[in-house]
């Protein structure tokens, strides 16, 4: 057996210190080179969109952000609000699906295990403690295939050529820049996406978008309206959008702003 002495117990120690400090420089660099390595790829995946001055203002009240969930979770599913747009959207396992404007994640928690491991949830929004709220509901329920960006009002930084849909629900008069996010959106989705926005029969100041009024907010930018359909249960509807391509999108200073009829 080995006994340390006084002077072998501390250069024992000192060697130790000297192993821990070395981890320790070791895992920074690791981690600092994790961390140029992943922003890197976030940086080559998603470029910045456009900015947000060269497009039009809308010609319409925006309404203000006030709460990171429409109506109570309960009662959204009594009025069987998700199978619905499951169902008109096609929503399938192993599609990417963005749900922009996420708060809360009600769309989140229930999309994700629909899409399933093959398939991917990305939530994406404006007020960062939302997302931190939302980014603790997701790993406390275990949720793998959930992914969370924080986007602006003019640009909602998904990865290139990464979506086969983008739901916006009870959001799209929020928008403070809609010309530019769904110009911006454009590179996001894959050839044959589709985007779905569910909004109220109401003025954009009272929390709803005339459906009139969105197609033509879509229009200007060179989307394509392909279905309209009210949702039971609610005084919502569903649209359903087929997006132009990135060379086809309405250049930003040609887009004309849409009015409020
Ligand atoms: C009324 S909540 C609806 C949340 C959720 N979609 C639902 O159905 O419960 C509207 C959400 O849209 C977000 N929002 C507003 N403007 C946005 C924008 N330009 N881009 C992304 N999210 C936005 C708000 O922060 C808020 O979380």
């Amino acid at each position: 057996m080995t006994v340390m002495t006084g002077h072998s117990a501390t250069s024992g120690k000192a060697s130790i210190f000297r192993i821990a400090g070395t981890m320790r420089v070791t895992m920074a660099v690791v981690l600092v080179a994790v961390f140029a390595i992943s922003a890197s790829a976030q940086d080559a995946a998603t470029p910045a969109g456009a900015p947000a001055d060269v497009f039009p203002q809308p010609d319409r009240p925006v309404a203000d952000i006030i709460s990171p969930i429409w109506h109570d979770e309960n009662e959204r599913d009594k009025a069987g609000e998700p199978q619905q747009l499951v169902g008109l959207l096609g929503i399938k396992p192993a599609m990417t699906v963005a749900d922009i404007g996420a708060g809360s994640g009600y769309y989140v928690v229930r999309l994700s295990p629909i899409v399933g491991a093959s398939g991917r949830v990305i939530a994406e929004d404006v007020v960062p403690e939302y997302l931190e709220d939302l980014r603790r509901r997701v790993r406390d329920l275990g949720l793998a295939n959930v992914g969370i960006v924080r986007g602006e009002a003019h640009d909602p930084k998904l990865p290139v050529q990464s979506l086969d849909l983008a739901i916006l629900v009870h959001m799209y008069h929020e928008i403070a820049q809609p010309y530019a996010l769904l110009y911006n959106l454009v590179p996001a989705l894959k050839p044959g996406a589709r985007i779905g926005i569910v909004d109220a029969f109401a003025p954009t100041a009272q929390h709803g978008t005339p459906p009139d009024l969105l197609r033509c907010e879509l229009q200007a930018v060179g989307y394509r309206q392909i279905s309209l359909d009210r949702l039971a249960g609610s005084d919502a509807y569903l649209a359903i959008f087929a997006p132009p391509t990135v060379a086809n999108r309405t250049p930003p200073g040609a887009i004309v702003p849409c009015k409020a009829q």
